[in-house]
């Protein structure tokens, strides 16, 4: 199976540490030799035919190098790459643009135009033209799969859509935002005003020096309307999401909501009607009360009432979990 990996940041040079650690684990157990025959980041591709060395693409993933630091790279594009790189699946794992969908967009069109399967954790694209993707690449006859763009370590799509198949799904509720809940929860554990948490999570490095996409449920409402789409069948642009972020919580809303039994979360609601981000009461004890950095889904459903999961929403190796269980999938449908 020959992958090429466009986009060598954090994911995809996490999704390189872990197929190499579990080289001999995925031939075991399900026949499978993975071989990377190209990374690609803004400086270009490091590619070959046969497979570059594992130890090569560890060293270089350990060191966090750029692409241009592989010997005998060269300076193409990523869609030159797609273009004239041999392969089975593209990983798409670029940066996420949520207005337009690039480059993703396009990286993941030419992909299926030339026959490859794609997988990515890249929201933008699903965001801005979900439907499309999913006709295109069943136009092409490819698999595509995103498991990885919701909530990083948790199968929360494949759950719904395979688990729980044989139920409608009323509604879904996620805590989806690692960095939000960051927030809540010091904010509830210390009664620390918003803004010094803020601060402390940057230091940190947990929120962004612009934590605009987080704190104002930007990235919240992304991650509903890939859910609605992919789960309610339904066809919801980032527009549709009514939107409240966490900016105006304060310390005594929290207190008070404490003393009734509650804790504040941001959670994302969607149902075949409504699709909706703001703050909300959640009673302690309930599986969205998470802590930390957890994200947590719960659904609703007609047959099995609610069924919740919780988890890493986000960190290389946590997501390479989705990316390889993604890698798996394919590789069994199309065996
Ligand atoms: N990090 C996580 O835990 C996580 C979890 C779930 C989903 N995601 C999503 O997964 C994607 C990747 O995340 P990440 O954390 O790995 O991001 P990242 O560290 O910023 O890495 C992005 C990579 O894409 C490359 N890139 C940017 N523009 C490109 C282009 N036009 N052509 C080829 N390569 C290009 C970058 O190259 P340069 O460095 O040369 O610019 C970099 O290697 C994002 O969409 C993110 O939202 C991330």
């Amino acid at each position: 199976m020959r992958l090429l990996i466009i986009g060598f940041g954090n994911l995809g040079r996490g999704l390189v540490e872990s197929l190499a650690e579990k080289k001999s684990f995925l031939y075991r157990r399900f026949g499978l030799k993975p071989r990377v025959v190209g990374v690609v980041d803004d400086s270009g591709a490091a590619t070959n035919n046969k497979g570059l060395d594992w130890r090569l693409l560890v060293k270089k993933a350990y060191q966090k190098a750029k692409v241009s630091a592989f010997p005998n790279y060269k300076r193409i594009s990523a869609v030159e790459a797609i273009e004239s790189v041999e392969c089975e699946i593209v990983f798409e794992l670029t940066p996420t643009n949520i207005q337009t969908g690039e480059p993703g967009l396009t990286h993941i069109k030419k992909a299926m135009k030339a026959g490859r399967h794609v997988i990515t954790s890249n929201k933008g694209p699903l965001v801005v033209a979900f439907r499309e993707l999913e006709h295109l690449a069943k136009k092409q006859g490819v698999e595509f799969r995103y498991s990885a763009s919701v909530g990083g370590a948790i199968p929360v799509i494949e759950l719904a859509r395979k688990l729980l198949a044989g139920n409608e799904v009323l509604e879904i509720q996620g805590v989806l935002n690692g960095t939000t809940n960051y927030i809540l929860s010091r904010m509830a554990e210390e009664g620390a005003p918003f803004d010094q948490v803020l601060r402390e999570a940057q230091e940190l490095g947990i929120a962004e020096k612009d934590p605009t996409l987080d704190i104002e449920g930007i990235d919240t409402a992304a991650k509903l309307v890939i859910l609605s789409n992919a789960i309610l069948g339904r066809d919801v642009k980032f527009k549709d999401v009514r939107r409240t972020g966490i900016a105006r919580i304060t310390p005594q809303a929290i207190k008070l909501a404490k003393e009734t039994g509650n804790t504040i979360k941001l959670v994302g609601v969607a149902t075949r009607q409504t699709v909706e981000v703001s703050p909300k009461l959640v009673p302690l004890g309930h599986p969205l009360a998470v802590g930390g950095t957890l994200n947590a889904v719960n659904f609703k459903l007609d047959l099995a009432r609610e069924i919740s999961i919780t988890g890493f929403g986000a960190g290389p190796r946590e997501t390479s979990s989705s990316l390889l269980g993604d890698l798996i999938d394919v590789c069994r449908t199309i065996a």
